[in-house]
Formats: C-alpha cells, sequence, structure tokens
C-alpha cells in the first residue's frame, strides 16, 4: 500500500493532465488490483457513489471513524491503511476546527445563529460543546441530500438544528438565503465548485452576514498526497485550490465589506481555510 500509495501520488505528479485522466480511466480501472482494493469499504463506496454522486457524507463517515464490519481481513487492512492517511486525518481535523468555530461564536455572541452549507451528516456539532449544551440560538443545516438530513434530525431532536433541504445552485441564484447570521461556514464543498460558482457562493454567503459575522471556507490544496489514489482507485476528483487561487474566492465581495481576512493551512498542510469578517 506504501509503494502504490506514493507511486500514485508521483506519477499524478509527474504526468500532465491528461495523461493522469486517460491512466485513471482506462488502466486504472481495468487493473486486477482494482478489485482488490475495493474490499476496503471506503474505495469501494466512492468509486461506487451509491447516493449518485461523489463525497456523500457516508462516505465521509468512513473517514471520521473507522467501521468496517462484514469486511475481509485483506479489506480491513487496505481501509486501515488509507485511514491513516494525511487527507483523511485533515478531514478530521477539519471537524474539530469546525466545532471550535462554533463553540467560539457562541463566546462572542449570545445564542448565536449559524448557518452550514453542505452540512453532511453535520458531524462537527456532535463534537461541540455550546450545542451540547444548548448555548446556540439555531443551527441552520443546508444540504442537497435527503438521506443525510435525516441523520441530522436523528442526532439533533429537540429543535436547536434546523435542517434545510436545498442546493447550491438555489443559495446562489438568491432563491434560499438567510439573515442576521453570526457564523456561517462550509467544508467538503467548495472542493467540487468550479471558480464561478464558488466566487458566487461565497458573495451571497458573505451578505447573509450580520456585522461582525464571520464566513469560514474550507478547500483541499493541490499537494494533499492521497489525490493519486483518490483519483485512480476511488473516482473521487476534487477541486483542490492554492491561497492565490483562493483569493479568487472571494474576490466578488466589496473589500469595504471586509472587516478582516485570513488564510491558514491545517496542521499537515493539506487543507486552506479561507475566514472573512463582515463590517
Ligand atoms: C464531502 S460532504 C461534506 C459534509 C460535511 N460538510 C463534512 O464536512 O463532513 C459534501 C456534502 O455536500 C453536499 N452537496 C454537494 N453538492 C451540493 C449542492 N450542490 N447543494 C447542496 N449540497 C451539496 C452533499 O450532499 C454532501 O453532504
Amino acid at each position: 500500500m506504501v509503494a502504490l500509495h506514493q507511486g500514485l501520488d508521483f506519477l499524478r505528479r509527474k504526468w500532465d493532465r491528461e495523461e493522469w485522466h486517460l491512466f485513471c480511466l482506462e488502466s486504472t480501472r481495468a487493473h486486477p488490483l482494482r478489485e482488490l482494493l475495493h474490499q476496503c469499504p471506503y474505495s469501494r463506496h466512492s468509486f461506487e457513489r451509491p447516493r449518485g454522486y461523489a463525497g456523500d457524507a457516508e462516505l465521509i463517515d468512513y473517514v471520521y471513524a473507522e467501521r468496517a464490519t462484514g469486511v475481509s481481513r485483506m479489506g480491513k487492512a487496505i481501509y486501515h491503511y488509507l485511514y491513516a492517511q494525511s487527507g483523511p486525518a485533515s478531514v478530521r481535523e477539519r471537524r474539530l476546527i469546525l466545532a471550535r468555530e462554533i463553540d467560539a461564536v457562541a463566546e462572542r455572541v449570545k445564542r448565536p445563529r449559524i448557518l452550514s452549507v453542505a452540512c453532511g451528516h453535520l458531524r462537527e456539532a456532535e463534537t461541540a460543546l455550546a450545542v451540547r449544551e444548548r448555548r446556540i440560538g439555531e443551527l441552520i443545516a443546508v444540504d442537497q441530500d435527503e438521506l443525510s438530513l435525516a441523520e441530522v434530525t436523528r442526532q439533533h431532536a429537540g429543535g436547536l438544528v434546523r435542517p434545510v433541504c436545498d442546493t447550491v445552485r438555489s443559495i446562489v441564484l438568491g432563491r434560499t438565503s438567510f439573515s442576521g447570521v453570526d457564523l456561517a461556514y462550509s467544508a467538503g464543498l467548495y472542493d467540487y465548485l468550479n471558480e464561478a460558482t464558488a466566487k458566487r457562493l461565497t458573495r451571497q454567503l458573505f451578505g447573509m452576514l450580520r456585522s461582525g459575522g464571520r464566513l469560514v471556507v474550507a478547500n483541499f490544496a493541490p499537494n494533499t498526497p492521497d489525490a493519486g489514489y483518490m483519483e485512480s482507485f476511488m473516482d473521487w476528483w476534487l477541486v483542490y485550490r492554492d491561497e492565490e487561487q483562493m483569493k479568487g474566492v472571494y474576490s466578488e465581495i466589496d473589500p469595504k465589506q471586509i472587516a478582516s481576512l485570513s488564510m491558514t493551512r491545517d496542521e499537515v498542510g493539506n487543507v486552506i481555510y479561507l475566514t472573512l469578517e463582515r463590517r
């Protein structure tokens, strides 16, 4: 697995995009290794896309906690290896970073209004102390996937969390909007958006903030070493952005409205966090 993982990362960096794409679509699909690797439930789930799209919340749950029942020993071992890699570690760190953001806004503001876009299973809210202690006003959890929102509802009975089934498109077009938001964030979404959509979404989300409100957007950076395995054997393609490309993401916001701006990376340097505060 070490040789395969590193070798794929090496080829992905060495070849041009077209050559790499061709390799992923033709060579790896037909390769006998594929069947073996797909004994890993995480790899297979990604490749088969049971919900019809890449990167569903069930797939991300394989990254949050190891769970492999009814899986062969080989499958478990492959999954265990992948689970320990830096990409999945960054996703787990992302969950903690977002939970800290939720706790922090609850310290700054009494009963804050929080918006999570493309919330998936909203696992960060299960970690946030402010949610457990019911110190938030409302957490609006938007996702396109009814099944994911059903899990959110199961985990958060009691009315603090409001699941909203809606799409990025609807937000971008201004059909769905929220106001007076103290914290808006999105993780695991921008990694799938083209530049035009990412820009418009950022502008719309920023516009929903109240004065002093924060917008946090996470995006995987291009150097992530897991990308080779993900693209070739999981058919999981992200839009990776570096700091320069992240600048484009907020370029449609009037700079006079931005009180502060920061870009930071997580501990391993795989994920970039763009944080904007509204004046
Ligand atoms: C990779 S998961 C991330 C989930 C969660 N934010 C997390 O960090 O664990 C991506 C989520 O984005 C949602 N999503 C993708 N495209 C979307 C769209 N166009 N509109 C609304 N939700 C979308 C999916 O349904 C999925 O739940």
